[in-house]
């Protein structure tokens, strides 16, 4: 296989559920920006994460009023019986967790059947081995630097050492094209940090965009400032 071109631009995916649910709809006028590649829809089950976050109706209603594409990051159990439920096409990304399904390359295929871009999830905890099965058949690849379920909590320990041996696996494997997210306190410090490790997508949520007193404009512009590769 002939090695594709290395993924080099850093890119902001807005995490949708850390708005002020009183006034979604404000927030994400501010976050459809030219500056935010994607707007990240973090879905919770109550089971595969203890919290329940962003229904079906709240992904509809976000993916018809604005062209930015969705990230779609699922945490829910058995993720094939509710890929339907979701509106998503050319141009969105859905992560699917390794510790969700029984049958990883079903639920991608499922993904990219839709014309949208299938993407491995992986908890802290879950060794990187599992990516070197499903390479070929994702375009993306999320390390959770947080376990998931939550806004608002620190980095785990060893998340940026994890980055790093990713990104040697799928360089080594050939795969320098599929770019690495982050999500879990990509706040001002860790994202410089995490970018030098061989991260690529940032998904910003109160530890940055959300974060600043300023108001969201203030905290885009200071996330965006601690990136090195954009454009
Ligand atoms: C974890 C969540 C968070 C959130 C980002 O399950 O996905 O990562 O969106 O917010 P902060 O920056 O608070 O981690
Ligand atoms: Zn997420």
């Amino acid at each position: 296989m002939m090695a594709k071109a290395r993924h080099m631009g850093s890119a902001i995916s807005a995490s949708i559920m850390c708005a002020n649910p009183l006034s979604m709809g404000a927030d994400l006028d501010r976050l459809a920006h030219p500056s935010v590649a994607w707007f990240h829809c973090d879905v919770m089950d109550g089971h595969f994460v203890p919290n329940l976050m962003l229904s079906v109706e709240t992904v509809k209603a976000v993916k018809s009023a604005y062209t930015k594409p969705l990230d779609i990051h699922l945490m829910v159990e058995r993720p094939e019986s509710m890929l339907a439920w979701f509106p998503f096409g050319p141009g969105d990304r859905v992560s699917v967790h390794y510790e969700s399904t029984a049958h990883m390359h079903r639920v991608l295929s499922m993904v990219r059947e839709r014309g949208a871009l299938p993407a491995l999830a992986l908890n802290p905890a879950t060794p990187l081995e599992c990516v070197r099965e499903v390479a070929a058949d994702i375009d993306m690849l999320l390390l959770m630097t947080v376990n998931p379920g939550y806004a608002g909590q620190p980095l785990v320990p060893g998340a940026l050492d994890k980055i790093t041996r990713a990104r040697a696996m799928l360089d080594g494997m050939g795969y320098a094209h599929i770019p690495i997210e982050v999500d879990g306190n990509c706040s001002l410090q860790n994202i410089p940090l995490m970018e030098a490790a061989g991260a690529n997508i940032f998904v910003a949520g109160t530890s940055s965009v959300f974060s600043a007193s300023a108001g969201i404009e203030q905290g885009l512009a200071n996330t965006l400032a601690r990136l090195k590769h954009t454009g």
